[in-house]
């Protein structure tokens, strides 16, 4: 594993947005795994700006993102299809057919789930998956004991990522229960994994996950046995490793 230590989370959102541009640039035609959240909104922000500045150019980028509640629409203002829109895709030139996220609105998650994982192997595979860093150690949506041998799955969210998650719905009531995520094993199936974390929320959590056994308590400890992860964190997140 690499690790990074940036200053400050603009630093760190620096850094990780030229791993995944270099990587863009190297591949103009690889596949993005995506991520939603607070932490790699500085990611997106720069890849913009460095979009709109002429360089770099996602025209044969293909994206597929973790997760996506279950139940919300694209057009409902948390979905994570919504935030991808508003965040990102929509102010940069890849082509909307070539992103991917889970239907959240699906009749059937059980096929949408193996549908999903189907496109994602059609398509090659994951080049480099952003992965962003949940209190309890979860990546995507899977949560403490999740066995890492899933495939794209749907999850029931725990109550630890239902209060984390609630600081951007109106209620506690309105964060939906479930989702549907990629699995461990999809994550692990990328070609190379990129982690970013800010913040002293994430330095406990980031200790174990890193440094701690590998055990599904702690989702993300899977990581330590990918050969190709990239974890970029700011100096508050790394301060306890
Ligand atoms: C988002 C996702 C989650 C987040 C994690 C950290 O698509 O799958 O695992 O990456 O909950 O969220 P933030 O960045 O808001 O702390």
């Amino acid at each position: 594993m690499r690790v990074y230590r940036a200053t400050d989370y603009n630093d760190m959102s620096r850094k990780a947005a030229n791993i995944l541009s270099a990587q863009v640039i190297l591949k103009p035609k690889c596949v993005l795994g995506l991520a939603t959240g607070s932490t790699p909104l500085g990611i997106y922000r720069q890849l913009i700006e460095w979009y709109d500045k002429g360089d770099i150019d996602f025209s044969e980028v293909t994206t597929f993102n973790l997760d996506e509640y279950i139940g919300l629409s694209a057009e409902d203002e948390n979905s994570y299809q919504n935030f991808m829109k508003r965040n990102f895709w929509d102010h940069v030139n890849i082509s909307p057919d070539h992103t991917h996220i889970p239907d959240g609105k699906t009749r059937d998650a059980k096929r949408e789930c193996a549908s999903y994982e189907r496109l994602i192997t059609k398509r090659g595979g994951i080049d480099m998956q952003l992965l962003g860093l949940g209190q309890n150690g979860h990546i995507g949506f899977n949560e403490p004991g999740t066995a890492f041998d899933k495939d794209t799955h749907v999850a029931k969210l725990s109550d630890i990522t239902i209060e984390a998650n609630k600081r951007f719905f109106d209620r506690e009531e309105d964060v939906p229960r479930s989702a549907i995520t990629m699995g461990i094993r999809s994550i692990m199936q990328s070609r190379r994994i990129l982690v970013v974390a800010s913040g002293v929320q994430k330095s406990e959590i980031l200790k174990r996950a890193f440094f701690g056994p590998v055990t599904p308590s702690v989702p993300a400890s899977v990581l330590q046995l990918h050969n190709d992860v990239t974890l970029v964190g700011d100096a508050e997140a790394l301060s306890l490793i």
